[in-house]
């Protein structure tokens, strides 16, 4: 028993059987506490738990917990590679009671598990405690039969434990052991503490304060228990090795640098091959846990720890990148602990191939520039910072590189020139942007980045997390705080929420703190990278500094997720269908709906929509993972991902890809590959079921479709199901049978029509004949036949006048045909013998003026008018006549 792999499972098991539940470590990136970069004790994921905020199933516990000690309190970085013990990643061990045993168990299960368990031998091992703490030193004595010249006293702050400047703390009592008297250094508290021969390993941490600011120390509510065993070194121990990086899960990890570089470790280059294998760790856990390399706050972090170990390859004679070489290595050896580094294998190596790329691009200029800047300078002496920063600027070296090249020869840096310079770029930078004519808002936003710098987006892993209000902005200026009933948009340092873009709606949710809660109303995005919330304050007072807890709307999210999803896998199947002419053109991604603008020239008919829809759905019910990744764009494009045609991408991209598909030669292919920061679903059948609802013009040569998916498809195709349900009850058929049902009746009405109006037209003219005749006089020694008819219609009245004509043989034929709304038409038509002496255009002008009517039109032999007054048809027809008789 001592590898790395079984040393971390004996420690689990060994707490499992005393009663502790073993719980996954954490991610890297604290989700519950914004005061961290990043998580740097076991204890971090619990330290609600100690204060009593948090309540979890179980009162023990047990973790092998990932650690990254690079920034912020406890920083490493600069020792890596040229000390024993120190990494900038590390597997912390641990065991914790919330409130359950105390300070007697803890020290028993720890003695027991290092003499039983791990077989150390108890009079090479000796423990400090904290000076004031004789309770600790008495159970040393009484539990494990410490003598006591073997337990010291150390007044302190090494043996009082604080996560950082607030949080649960307390005294702590450390297990050291004595590696033998051919090493160097003397026990702890003494001048030679240093050395190496006494090694600590186990931190027992006996929690029993909160401190809740400098000077404001509370207790918790019951003394509790947070240990730490750094697994790297207790496995040094146990495989007698001088250095952790000598353990057999480092000797594979330099052996792989070994086998990329093409030489084994030797003298002072060991250093190397150390700073590689370390910050192939860091590199690889921060990048599965969701962090990339990037210019600001964790992500740049992680591209120091990055670019320090390329640096050091390039030291070594390599060539070509080769830090994704390692990865497999790395998965090997840990990826049955870490899961999520089997699943990120992709993406890590993606990353680091990525990043190693574009660093050697520069990274010989910049080192010429170095040494012709340092050849002068002896040890002791300093870089001027301007160089420095032109490395930085130009080149991509982080300062602590350009250090760490130099540490060799003893050369330093003037870091208060640097830090100058880089101030003078950022009012430059400001200045040149002030003159731009943006609003004066805009302007506020600007400042307001410089000193926030951008937001860390948490919601591609997480819903909810923990952040420090940045800023507030109410009415277009800074505030310190909002109060109740006030809205104002909000600043973290970091937050779950997607701001919108790429045709992406915002998300919306909620914000709490103590005596605080307020609702996130919208999140927009500005100047590319700031994360805007709408916040509206409910209850409390939310001020700037505070920490608060920001948890986004889960279901309206999981909406927005499938509908982004979905619209993917449409664009692919309008392609598959239409053509390779399909490009997109607009889309929108909302919780109960996607729209998709796209060039097509026609409308698209009911079978292509079909096999649009069908596409989509077989490719969602493979249930295939969303898989993401990160690329160089040109890499990305010339791959075949899919990307906006005019949109300006970064250098780096991230590239959805999901489904499977053939290509048309049959070999197997990936369904769709696109450009996209959007949140996605994790597989292609947490989509549901896509229904697209209709193909609509957008503008010339542009298509939109409409979809919907999951729950809000299902409503909606339920809802016309019933529709069609009730239609058919209405027309007493099956529903199958309902549309040829209704368009026999359509045809039935017309049928109806049709017939109506020509019984109408007989009824009219008096079926038989003698009405007609009765109507017929003599005016001026011409026959008149005048009539006034109800319910024709216009365009059946000339039809009935030429009736008429027929009828008289020779003489002028006037019919009124009032509508069913009232209205009149008037038409008059005069026998081709009579047209020399009479106008019809004039005797319907005539009839028309009764009806209200203006004008009329025609031919001498047939003209026609309106007029609203249907009332005045018999006098209408009394005008014809007298003016007939006048003529
Ligand atoms: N939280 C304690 C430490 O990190 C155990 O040392």
């Amino acid at each position: 028993m001592s590898g790395v792999n079984e040393i971390r499972s004996t420690f689990l098991d060994y707490f499992a059987r005393h009663g502790h539940e073993v719980v996954p470590s954490s991610p890297l990136v604290p989700r519950n506490d914004p005061t961290l970069m990043f998580t740097n004790a076991g204890m971090v994921q619990f330290k609600n738990v100690f204060t009593g905020v948090e309540k979890r199933p179980y009162q023990r516990a047990t973790t092998a917990q990932k650690c990254v000690r690079a920034g912020g309190k406890h920083n490493d970085l600069d020792n890596v590679g040229y000390t024993a013990r120190h990494h900038t990643f590390f597997e912390m061990l641990g065991n914790f009671s919330f409130g359950d045993y105390f300070k007697p168990h803890a020290i028993e299960l720890a003695w027991n598990l290092v003499t039983r368990e791990f077989g150390l031998s108890p009079e090479r091992l000796l423990v400090t405690v904290y000076a004031q703490d004789e309770d600790a030193a008495s159970l040393w004595r009484k539990i494990a039969g410490m003598p006591d010249e073997r337990i010291i006293r150390i007044g302190t702050s090494d043996n009082f434990w604080q996560m950082g400047d607030t949080g649960p703390c307390g005294p702590c009592s450390e297990i050291f052991i004595d590696q033998g008297p051919e090493l160097q250094g003397g026990p702890p508290g003494s001048p030679d503490e240093d050395g190496d021969r006494f090694l600590e390993f186990w931190n027992l941490v006996f929690m029993q304060y909160e401190q809740i600011e400098p000077g404001n120390r509370v207790d918790l509510p019951r003394p509790s228990i947070d240990t730490g065993m750094g697994l790297e070194r207790m496995a040094a121990i146990l495989q007698g090795c001088k250095s952790n990086y000598d353990t057999d899960l480092f000797r594979s990890l330099i052996d792989a640098v070994a086998h990329a570089v093409g030489r084994a470790p030797e003298g002072r280059e060991t250093a190397s091959y150390r700073v590689i294998a370390d910050h192939l760790r860091a590199s690889a856990f921060l990048v599965a846990d969701g962090v990339l390399p990037g210019n600001e706050g964790r992500g740049y972090v992680l591209r120091r720890i990055m670019r320090r170990a390329m640096r050091h390859a390039q030291l070594l004679g390599s060539r070509d990148p080769m830090m994704y070489r390692l990865v497999p290595t790395l998965v090997r050896e840990m990826g049955q602990a870490y899961p999520e580094l089997v699943r990120a294998e992709a993406l890590i190596g993606e990353t680091l191939r990525l990043e190693e790329t574009r660093f050697r691009r520069t990274l010989e200029r910049g080192l010429s520039i170095l040494d012709a800047e340092t050849r002068d300078l002896a040890a002791g002496q300093n870089l001027s910072g301007e160089t420095a920063f032109t490395l930085y600027d130009t080149y991509g070296f982080p300062l602590d590189l350009t250090q760490d090249a130099l540490k060799a020869r003893g050369i330093g840096v003037d870091t208060e020139t640097f830090r100058a310079a880089m101030e003078r770029q950022r009012a430059a930078a400001r200045a040149a942007w002030s003159g731009s004519g943006e609003a004066a808002t805009e302007t506020l936003w600007y400042g307001l980045r410089e000193r926030t710098g951008a937001t860390e987006f948490l919601g591609y892993e997480a819903e909810a997390a923990e952040a420090v209000v940045a800023a507030l902005v109410r009415g277009g200026a800074e505030v310190e705080a909002l109060g109740a009933g006030e809205d104002g948009l909000l600043v973290a340092t970091q937050t779950p929420f997607y701001g919108e873009s790429g045709g992406q709606v915002g998300d919306t949710g909620t914000l709490a703190g103590p005596g605080l809660r307020a609702r996130v109303t919208a999140t927009e995005k500005k100047l590319g990278d700031v994360v805007v919330h709408h916040v509206t304050v409910e209850e409390g007072r939310l001020c700037v500094g505070q920490a608060i807890e920001l948890r986004v709307d889960h279901a309206r999210r999981a909406a927005v997720r499938a509908n982004h999803s979905a619209t993917h896998l449409l664009h692919e199947a309008l392609r598959q269908v239409l053509g390779d002419h399909v490009a997109q053109k607009g889309s929108l991604v909302a919780p109960d709906r996607l729209r998709f603008d796209f060039s097509h020239p026609k409308p698209m008919n009911d079978d292509e929509v079909a096999r649009v829809e069908a596409i989509a759905n077989r490719v969602l019910l493979q249930n295939g993972p969303v898989v993401t990744k990160l690329m160089a764009v040109d890499d990305a494009i010339a791959s075949g991902a899919r990307a906006l045609f005019g949109e300006k991408y970064g250098e780096e991209v991230r590239v959805v890809s999901m489904g499977a598909d053939a290509a048309p030669d049959g070999r197997p292919r990936t369904f769709s590959v696109e450009l996209c920061g959007g949140t996605h679903v994790g597989r292609t059948g947490d989509i549901g079921v896509v229904t697209v609802l209709g193909d609509s013009a957008v503008g010339a040569g542009v298509r939109r479709i409409e979809a919907m998916t999951g729950d809000a498809a299902r409503r909606h195709l339920a809802g016309e199901s019933r529709q069609l349900a009730a239609l058919a009850l209405l027309l007493k058929v099956p529903p199958s049978e309902a549309p040829g049902r209704l368009a026999a009746l359509i045809e039935d009405r017309r049928r109806l029509e049709r017939e109506l109006a020509d019984a109408r037209r007989k009824l009219a003219m008096g079926g038989g004949g003698e009405d007609a005749d009765a109507s017929v006089r003599e005016v001026a020694g011409t026959k008149l036949m005048a009539r006034a008819v109800q319910g024709v219609e216009m365009r059946d009245l000339k039809s009935l006048a030429d009736e008429g004509k027929t009828r008289l043989g020779s003489g002028i034929v006037a019919i009124v045909g009032v509508a069913p709304d009232g209205k009149a038409g008037l038409v008059v038509g005069v026998t081709q013998d009579l047209t020399e002496r009479f106008d019809a255009v004039a005797l319907v002008r005539a009839g028309a003026e009764r009806l209200g009517g203006k004008g009329g039109g025609g031919r001498r032999d047939m003209a026609q008018a309106g007029g609203p007054d249907g009332a005045a048809a018999e006098a209408a027809l009394e005008a014809i006549q007298a003016a007939l008789a006048g003529a």
